[in-house]
């Protein structure tokens, strides 16, 4: 790698914020502060491509930019939108977001496969093999499935079924706030929900999450009857920054 490529911008469109930063790829670190903008509402595709740009452009900078995107996307095209504006549904985001950015090369990604790449790499999931499951628990619930370190991209695993909901709407950190919940009820819905994942995937670890991981010791304890180890993340929020340029440098597997 030339000093150059070594280094690679990386911003991630989150509900609240949308926040980027030059990543240095040796360390996985966030190479100069993050610099974020408040995520426009509604969060349309021209609005928030515009609130990347002027993160970029905070820096000056030109070349590879990574991009995370809070639903699925396959080869640049965003397919789902569960929190965030219906014109995101099957748009060449890829092309709307390079275009923004006077041409600069865009990898787009799901949010929680961003957070899995870099959590997975230089985070609390390095050197794990087997089944790991990470689960970003924030507005939603995101899910990055890894089998022996390989990603298996939009796993979505917070739109399963739990009590006849979806999932997120009961386990998700705006569920505990929506509906006041103490860490202890949480703890129970979340307990549930990790049951029933493991039931699917028999994962041999959980990676725990989004920026409610900073107050595991809260609500890790209160979890029981799961065989996984379960592991709190360990870069959180700047996790999904560091795996999009990660993944605009074509790293995909631990
Ligand atoms: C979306 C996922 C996303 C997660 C976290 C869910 O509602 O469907 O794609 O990873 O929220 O942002």
């Amino acid at each position: 790698m030339t000093e150059t490529q070594t280094r690679i911008m990386g911003v991630d469109i989150g509900g609240s914020g949308i926040k980027g930063a030059p990543v240095d790829l040796e360390r996985g670190e966030l190479a100069a502060e993050r610099h974020k903008v408040l995520t426009p509402h509604p969060a349309t595709p021209d609005e928030v491509a515009g609130c990347v740009a002027e993160v970029v452009r905070h820096f000056d900078w030109t070349g590879p930019v990574g991009i995370t995107f809070p639903g699925v996307v396959t080869d640049g095209v965003t397919r789902s939108a569960a929190n965030v504006d219906k014109a995101w549904l099957d748009l060449d985001a890829r092309g709307l977001l390079s275009a923004r950015l006077g041409g600069m090369p865009v990898t787009l990604l799901n949010d929680a496969d961003a957070a899995g790449i870099a959590e997975m790499t230089h985070g609390a999931g390095r050197g794990r093999s087997g089944t790991v499951v990470m689960l970003t628990l924030g507005t939603g619930i995101g899910s990055a499935l890894f089998t022996d370190g390989r990603l298996v991209p939009n796993s979505e695993l917070g739109h399963l079924e739990l009590n006849g909901h979806d999932a997120e709407t009961r386990a998700s950190v705006r569920a505990k706030e929506d509906h006041d919940l103490s860490w202890e009820r949480w703890a129970r819905r979340l307990n549930k929900y990790l049951a029933h994942v493991e039931m699917l995937f028999s994962p041999d670890c959980f990676l725990i999450g989004g920026g409610v991981s900073r107050k595991a010791d809260k609500f890790l304890p209160l979890i029981e009857g799961i065989r996984a180890e379960i592991v709190p993340a360990a870069l959180q929020n700047n996790a999904g920054i560091v795996g999009a340029a990660m993944a605009a440098a074509g790293k995909k597997t631990a």
